[in-house]
C-alpha cells in the first residue's frame, strides 16, 4: 500500500515558505498550504508551487452556503492542486457543490480534478463541547456519521487521525482516501499533538497520506528530515 508524504507548509513569512518548498520539491512530497500561508501571502504561494510545478493539498476548511463554497473551489482549482478539505458541518449540498465546482473547472483546464476532503469533527473539540453545539454521541460516532455525510456527497475522503483509518476503510471502502496529521517520527517532539502515530503505523493502518509540519519544517535540515519519512515509508512492511 502506497502512502505518500504531505509537508504542512506552516511558516509565517513567505521566504521562509519559499525555502522550504525549493528544497523539498525534488522530493516526492506535496504539500499542505493552510491558513497561515493562505492568509499570509496566498497568490505568492500558489504562484511558487505553479512555478515548481508542486502538488499540494490546500487546507482551506471551507464552510459556507452551497453557492458561495461552489464559486470558491472553482477559483482554487488549477494545475498542481492534488486535494481541498471542506467542513462536512457545512451540509450535503454544500458538500456536492464543492465537489461539482473541482470536477466542472478541471473539465475546464482539462485537469485531473482535485479530491475534495472532508473535515469531520476538529481534534480541538472536547467530547463536552459537542453536547454544547446540540450534536449528541462522542466523537468518534460524530466523525463516523459525517463521513457517511461525506460519502454520500462523492466527497473523495476525510483528513482523520490513525486511530480511525481501519473502521473509515472497513465501513466506506479502500478507495475512500484518509489523510492523517498527528505524525510524529520515532524519536521526534509530539508538540501540541497529543495522540501522535510515527509514519510507519499510519501506513500500517492503511493511511493514503500523512501530513508532517513541525517535524520537518521546524527541523535544522528538512531536506534530510524528510527523506528520512520517505525511506521509511518505502521499506517494505512486515505483517
Ligand atoms: O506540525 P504538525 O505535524 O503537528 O502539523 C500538522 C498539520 O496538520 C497542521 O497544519 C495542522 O493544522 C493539521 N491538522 C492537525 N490535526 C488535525 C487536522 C489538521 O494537526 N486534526
Amino acid at each position: 500500500m502506497t502512502t505518500r508524504l504531505i509537508v504542512a507548509i506552516d511558516v509565517p513569512k513567505f521566504e521562509r515558505a519559499k525555502e522550504l518548498i525549493d528544497m523539498l520539491a525534488p522530493l516526492d512530497v506535496l504539500f499542505k498550504v493552510g491558513y497561515e500561508a493562505i492568509y499570509g501571502y496566498g497568490e505568492a504561494i500558489l504562484a511558487l508551487l505553479e512555478a515548481r510545478r508542486a502538488n499540494y493539498m490546500l487546507d482551506v476548511k471551507l464552510h459556507d452556503i452551497p453557492r458561495t463554497v461552489h464559486a470558491a473551489v472553482h477559483a482554487l482549482v488549477r494545475p498542481g492542486l492534488r486535494l481541498l478539505t471542506v467542513h462536512a458541518l457545512g451540509g450535503n449540498a454544500m458538500l456536492q457543490a464543492a465537489v461539482e465546482a473541482a470536477q466542472e473547472r478541471a473539465a475546464e483546464l482539462r485537469i485531473e480534478p482535485p479530491g475534495v476532503l472532508a473535515i469531520t469533527i476538529l481534534t480541538s473539540i472536547a467530547p463536552e463541547d459537542l453536547n454544547e453545539l446540540g450534536l449528541q454521541g462522542g466523537p468518534g460516532e460524530n466523525a463516523i456519521r459525517l463521513a457517511a455525510l461525506a460519502r454520500d456527497a462523492r466527497c473523495s475522503g476525510v483528513v482523520c487521525s490513525v486511530h480511525e483509518v481501519a473502521d473509515l476503510k472497513a465501513f466506506f471502502g479502500q478507495q475512500f482516501v484518509a489523510v492523517t496529521p498527528g505524525i510524529r517520527p520515532a524519536g521526534t517532539s509530539h508538540g501540541d499533538q497529543a495522540r501522535v502515530a510515527t509514519p510507519r503505523e499510519a501506513q500500517a493502518a492503511g493511511a493514503d497520506y500523512i501530513v508532517v509540519g513541525r517535524p520537518v519544517v521546524g527541523d535544522a535540515d528538512p531536506y534530510n528530515a524528510a527523506r528520512f519519512i520517505l525511506d521509511e515509508l518505502a521499506a517494505p512492511l512486515r505483517t
